[in-house]
């Protein structure tokens, strides 16, 4: 076996010797410095070295201090089976992570090309803890849910302008703000993800959803667990053709649509979502669509964009102590009398709640449902709902709901 060592960075085991999957595939190992030192150069150098018909071993454990922005490739397998741990460095990293124009979010790594295979049983750790005590006591937040561009909390891994891609088998402990971003991609697979975020502080793990979809299409994520405290999924701007199957999400803030509208004179698409099989519990909501109320501004930020909502499917959804089992509000973060005189410019139809079982937290009351539109909402069907209140008889809400015809429970307006 022929093995060359590059810049004494990583050694590259040539195609015909090699022992991978592919017998003609050519495979970079990284290794560790160690003793804290940064491993960023040594994987960057990997992925430049096999961007192409070749395989980047992740068998180590890596300290990384330096943005992994790896792009360009083309039929790669990345094995992670090692530990890529991202250092805690805020003054550094804030500058440094990629900036992805969508509500100020930034990442740590950019995971870029067409034909590219994550797996391995390995784990990203982005030693959240430092982040969320930082951020707790600086408060330097975005709008909705948004990061900020003076304290940047970076995304662990983002999917970017990426096509065909399947990651599986990966644990995430630890992020600053959003685990996952799915940015101006296509068909991209995630499967058997491992997703926990606890603090062990009395500060919040803010942000951190489980994954967060943008400008993508056929997206599909499966078969996976989130522990966390916001998102379990959710479907930003223009995601389209999702199936999110088999999950099991404790702490979160629900399976989300949006939130959307937020800016006038932008259009914003969700549509032909398929969300099915999913274990929902201690969570401020179960299935759930966020919309921002109209604005008469043209340059608003706060509400009044357009497009749709359309073709969302929430089958086989149980829920347990959840505040909100099913939700849609297409007045999110706008002042009701602005909603009253604007309603929401970005519509809501063809949404469809099938056996959606469990029971609320009693946080709302005895309310299990409650779907809130300020403009028209058509075509919302309901059929084996078996939602229980903590206590009380359960009460289901509906305004500017075109039809309850097709609702299998009776409902009332909201006081
Ligand atoms: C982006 O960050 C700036 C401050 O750095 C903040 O004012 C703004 O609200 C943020 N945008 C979003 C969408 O969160
Ligand atoms: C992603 O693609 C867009 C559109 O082609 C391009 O403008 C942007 O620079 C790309 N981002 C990165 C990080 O390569
Ligand atoms: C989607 O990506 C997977 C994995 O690369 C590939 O096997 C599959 O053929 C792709 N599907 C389409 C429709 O291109
Ligand atoms: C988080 O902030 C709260 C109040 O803003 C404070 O009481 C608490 O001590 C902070 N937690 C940490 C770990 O700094
Ligand atoms: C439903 O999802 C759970 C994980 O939450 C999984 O264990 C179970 O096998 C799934 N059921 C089906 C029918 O796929
Ligand atoms: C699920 O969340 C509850 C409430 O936060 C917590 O008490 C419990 O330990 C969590 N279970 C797991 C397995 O994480
Ligand atoms: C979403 O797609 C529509 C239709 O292609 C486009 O007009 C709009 O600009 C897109 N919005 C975003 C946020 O990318
Ligand atoms: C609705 O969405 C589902 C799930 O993505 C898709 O299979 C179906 O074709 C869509 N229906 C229409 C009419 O587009
Ligand atoms: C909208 O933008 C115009 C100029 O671009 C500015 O004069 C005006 O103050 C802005 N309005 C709001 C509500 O931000
Ligand atoms: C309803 O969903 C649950 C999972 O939440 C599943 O076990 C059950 O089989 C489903 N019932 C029907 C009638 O499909
Ligand atoms: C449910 O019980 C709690 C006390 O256990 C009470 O405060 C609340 O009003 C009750 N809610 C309803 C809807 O009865
Ligand atoms: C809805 O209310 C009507 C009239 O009170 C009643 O006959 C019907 O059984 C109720 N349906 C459900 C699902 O509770």
């Amino acid at each position: 076996m022929m093995r060359i060592s590059l810049l004494g960075l990583l050694t590259v085991v040539t195609p015909a010797l090699a022992h991978g999957r592919d017998p003609h595939q050519k495979t970079c190992h990284v290794p560790a410095i160690g003793g804290g030192e940064d491993d960023g150069p040594a994987i960057l150098a990997a992925f430049k070295e096999c961007s192409k018909n070749a395989k980047i071993v992740l068998d180590k454990y890596y300290v990384v201090d330096t943005l992994l922005l790896t792009k360009g490739l083309e039929n790669v397998d990345v094995e992670l089976s090692g530990t890529v741990q991202y250092t805690p460095d805020i003054a550094k990293w804030s500058p440094q992570s990629l900036y992805l124009t969508y509500q100020n979010a930034t990442t740590f790594w950019f995971l870029s090309g067409n034909n590219i295979h994550l797996y391995g049983g390995g784990t990203l750790d982005a030693n959240g803890q430092v982040w969320w005590d930082t951020f707790n006591n600086t408060h330097n937040a975005g709008t909705a849910g948004g990061s900020s561009r003076t304290f940047a909390r970076p995304i662990p891994l983002t999917v970017g302008n990426a096509t065909n891609v399947v990651v599986e088998n990966i644990q995430q402990i630890g992020s600053p703000f959003w685990n996952n971003f799915v940015y101006q991609s296509t068909n991209v697979t995630y499967k058997n993800i491992n997703i926990r975020t606890v603090s062990y502080s009395s500060s919040p793990t803010a942000n951190s959803d489980g994954w967060d979809i943008y400008r993508s299409d056929h997206i599909t994520i499966r078969d996976s667990i989130v522990i966390n405290d916001d998102d379990c999924v959710s479907f930003k701007p223009n995601s389209t053709n999702i199936v999110v199957a088999n999950m099991w999400c404790n702490g979160s803030h629900g399976i989300s649509v949006g939130s959307l509208g937020q800016y006038a004179g932008e259009t914003d698409i969700v549509a032909n979502v398929f969300v099915k099989n999913i274990t929902m519990l201690n969570a401020q909501n179960g299935a759930r669509i966020k919309v921002f109320g109209g604005n008469p501004s043209p340059n608003s930020t706060v509400g009044g964009g357009t497009g749709y909502v359309k073709n969302i499917t929430f089958e086989d959804f149980f829920v347990s102590n959840v505040d909100n089992p099913v939700l849609i509000n297409q007045c999110y973060s706008t002042p009701a009398a602005t909603c009253a005189q604007f309603p929401s410019n970005l519509s809501i139809s063809d949404v469809h709640y099938i056996n959606v079982t469990g029971t609320s937290s009693g946080a709302e009351g005895s309310v299990v449902v409650d779907l809130e539109c300020s403009d028209t909402c058509e075509d919302i069907t309901a059929t084996g709902t078996k939602l229980t209140p903590k206590n009380g008889t359960a009460e289901y809400i509906c305004k500017n709901i075109a039809s309850t015809s097709e609702l299998d429970f009776n409902c009332t307006a909201p006081s």
